[in-house]
């Protein structure tokens, strides 16, 4: 390659420089021009070739080649990397880095969910408050003095001076406690409430924690009857598991009911037929679960919240949250207290 030659390829190589477009097909020029076996030490083999006269002058040209090439590919790389670099900056069409989100405690959206069920057939949310007189509680709910559910080994008590017409102070044991208040707000019918709300008993095992949660419905108003309280607890079952579940009542006793019931769903494990492949259902064991209680308002209930049971009639029942949460995930938890350990590996699954 004589001077002129070396001119022109390096016209082109400038041209192959500034189109290039990534680092590698520069790296791949870079070899080209200053490699080993590379353009430049070409030329510069063929030195020895060259006429005394014209060597030094060849070789400067040379130089200067190498020199030109060398910065070429020195700021092409720079612009190269540069531009890399602001693409990843504005590239606003990709997808942000998210922030760890947290989200609400399974027992606070299962209550979300109850409330808003209840909302949509009128019914009014209330909370009636935790730490309770035994009369709201026991009394006002036909629970006399001596029932066993007003032992300490039953409730909590506190160390507070007794009420004179309320008695001692408790934590509330279960959410009936708001029946009375709720018949005294309103004074009179139509009372349409959800009560859910925190309840308190001194068990602590695999199956029960001192805090747990209830909700309880009232009903009160002329001709109120059991067909509505049925009819009331199917459409909870319904909205809340699914429409294939069915609902019962089962007789049973509570102070504060008469008639009482126990409110069972089918199973969803066995559809309420009681067996899974001709075995007994090893979740029901007959087809049925148990929800919670029911019945219709006692008399004496509706005359201890200023109703007259001969123009009023209603029903209540009373469902516990935990419970209803574990039938709807179809949670078998081994320790029902993981739900109120904080642990997060288990709270963040729902
Ligand atoms: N208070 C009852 C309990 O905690 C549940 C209950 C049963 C509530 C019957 C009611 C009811 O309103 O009518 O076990």
């Amino acid at each position: 390659m004589n001077g002129e030659e070396l001119l022109t390829t390096l016209d082109k190589g400038k041209k192959e420089i500034h189109s290039s477009s990534t680092i590698e097909n520069l790296e791949e020029l870079r070899i080209k021009w200053l490699g080993r076996s590379g353009i430049i030490n070409k030329n510069l083999e063929t030195i020895k070739n060259i006429p005394a006269d014209q060597k030094k002058e060849f070789g400067q040209k040379v130089n200067s080649v190498k020199k030109e090439i060398e910065t070429l590919l020195d700021t092409k790389k720079n612009e190269l990397l540069q531009a890399n670099e602001s693409e990843k900056k504005i590239d606003i069409t990709l997808p942000g880095t998210p922030y760890p989100q947290g989200s609400l405690h399974i027992v606070t959206y299962a209550i979300e969910e109850i409330s808003h069920i209840f909302e949509r057939i009128g019914f009014i949310r209330m909370t009636y408050p935790e730490v309770e007189w035994e009369f709201f509680s026991f009394d006002s709910l036909n629970m006399p003095p001596q029932h066993p559910a007003r032992d300490d080994f039953e409730t909590f008590f506190i160390d507070f001076p007794a009420h004179k017409e309320y008695g001692k102070m408790v934590l509330s044991p279960h959410t009936s406690s708001g029946q009375n208040r709720e018949m005294k707000r309103l004074g009179d019918p139509p009372v349409r409430m959800i009560n859910i709300a925190k309840c308190y008993r001194p068990n602590w095992d695999t199956t029960h924690t001192p805090m747990f949660h209830q909700f309880e419905g009232v009903c009160i108003d002329r001709d109120i009857n059991i067909t509505q309280l049925k009819g009331t607890i199917d459409y909870f079952a319904k909205e809340f598991f699914g429409k294939d579940r069915e609902t019962r009542l089962r007789p049973y006793h509570f102070q504060f009911t008469e008639p009482s019931f126990e409110v069972d769903i089918t199973c969803d494990v066995c559809k309420g037929t009681g067996k899974v492949k001709k075995e007994k259902c090893k979740v029901c064991k007959s087809g049925w679960l148990e929800l919670g209680g029911a019945g219709m308002m006692h008399p004496n209930v509706l005359r201890a919240g200023g109703i007259d049971p001969e123009k009023y009639t209603g029903w209540a029942f009373g469902i516990g949250v935990e419970r209803v949460i574990m039938m709807k995930e179809g949670l078998k938890l081994d320790d029902l207290r993981i739900v109120y350990g904080g642990d997060i590996r288990f709270l963040e699954q729902f």
